[in-house]
């Protein structure tokens, strides 16, 4: 009976549908961002949805959410599984909401069957797990895992200001449950694969054997502000003009190290950004990605090189800042066999994969066997409105969960 055990696939996809309301964008999309009154209101909804489903619910300090459904031995160590549901400014329906919208269906669907397992089984949903608002990604799960200390994390702020610490309160998510420091059975998050890979090759399933390393920068770029009329082009120091010409070469790194390479700058800010004021000074940040880590130290020695040639060349100052750092993360052999493995069983055309994206799986990874499922999304587009993924699709992914789930936290 087990073995033939399925989710509800209907019932995921209206519970996303739900969800996706919370910040709906004309486009189709959502803007959740971390701590806003948005989340508050997914949160809300997440943990009224888990007292539904029988589960008791915990918040740690960094406002975690950890949904708990009890054991026969309640002593073992918990099966977490889970996401985030905070989303990008211009975020899809499915980036972080199906990972935990998949752990609550799982849920949903032993209850429904009457199955009860012997360890605990937790459904997390993760803090600021994009980055956006508070910078570096992944911050809810980098303090569950002890990478970022909770003092560094609550202080982090946003662009106006407001520190992640004040919004957690004012949301009513700083909790007082500290549970990062107790042995995790094994932790599964769902995800869509937000690339183009699985949908090119007709899978259903990816099975995440790695995720790739990324380095965060921040760099400055100071020159002159002056008039943009009078001042002779050769006696400019135009910072804008050497941010362009760094932001040139941080995309030139991307193809060098092709082709597993990816470079981006998503945020520039210019000062003091008038018509006819010569930029002084320009802030912007770099996100180089590699599933190789001597690739990625050698993709940062090439942007300082190229950063102090630019900045010399057009007599402007350059300030790099390394900001964010973690290496390319393999997940635990067991977890993803079981993946593997249930996939196969279930019949689902499946393939190994490495994640291009972050997810709070790679900090889970340091402190409990871990692994991911991905499933395929529209034309591998994500982090925009317009993301899409199929319900049967979904469904697959969240039976493969359940059933990887199973196999770690035991049928009593
Ligand atoms: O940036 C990432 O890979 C993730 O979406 N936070
Ligand atoms: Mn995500
Ligand atoms: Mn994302």
């Amino acid at each position: 009976m087990k073995q033939n055990l399925t989710i509800d696939g209907d019932r995921l996809w209206r519970s996303l549908m739900e969800l996706a309301r919370i910040g709906a964008t004309a486009k189709g999309g959502v803007c959740r961002l971390a701590l806003t009154d948005l989340d508050r209101e997914a949160r809300d909804l997440f943990k009224r949805w888990c007292k539904d489903a029988g589960c008791t619910i915990r918040v740690d300090p960094v406002g975690n959410i950890f949904a708990r459904r009890p054991g026969r031995n309640d002593d073992l160590p918990p099966v977490i599984t889970g996401s985030h549901l905070d989303s990008q400014p211009t975020g899809g329906k499915f980036d972080g909401a199906y990972g935990v919208m998949a752990g609550l269906e799982v849920l949903r669907s032993l209850n429904d069957q009457e199955i009860q397992t012997e360890a605990p089984i937790e459904v997390v949903a993760w803090t600021n797990e994009e980055g956006s608002r508070f910078s570096p990604a992944m911050v809810g799960s980098g303090v569950y895992a002890g990478v970022f200390t909770l003092d560094d994390a609550l202080k982090k702020t946003d662009i106006d200001g407001k520190a992640m610490g004040d919004e957690l309160k004012r949301i009513g998510y700083a909790g007082t449950d500290d549970l990062s420091k107790r042995e995790v059975g094994a932790y599964f998050e769902a995800h869509i694969e937000q690339g183009p890979i699985l949908e090119a090759e007709k899978k259903t399933i990816g099975v995440v054997t790695a995720a790739q390393g990324q380095r965060w920068f921040e760099i400055t770029v100071t020159g002159q502000e002056a008039h943009a009329g009078p001042t002779p082009m050769p006696r400019r120091r135009d910072a804008l003009v050497g941010a362009a010409r760094m932001i040139d070469a941080v995309n030139q790194i991307g193809h060098r190290f092709a082709p597993l390479a990816c470079a981006t700058v998503g945020f520039v800010q210019v000062s003091p950004n008038s018509r006819n004021t010569i930029p002084g000074r320009v802030f912007f940040t770099v996100d180089f990605r590699h599933p190789v880590d001597a690739t990625l130290s050698a993709m940062n020695d090439a942007l300082k090189d190229a950063c102090r040639g630019i900045a010399a060349a057009a007599k402007v100052e350059v300030e790099i800042k390394d900001f964010w750092y973690f290496a390319p993360t393999p997940f635990d052999d067991a977890c993803v066999a079981a993946v593997r493995d249930t996939a196969s069983r279930l019949g689902y055309p499946h393939r190994d994969i490495v994640s291009g994206a972050g997810h709070d799986a790679v900090y889970m990874a340091r402190v409990a066997p871990t692994a991911m499922i991905f499933v395929p999304c529209r034309d591998g587009i994500s982090h925009n409105e317009i993301e899409d993924a199929r319900p049967e699709d979904l469904a697959a992914g969240c039976n493969v969960l359940l059933h990887a789930v199973l196999e770690r936290a035991r049928p009593a």
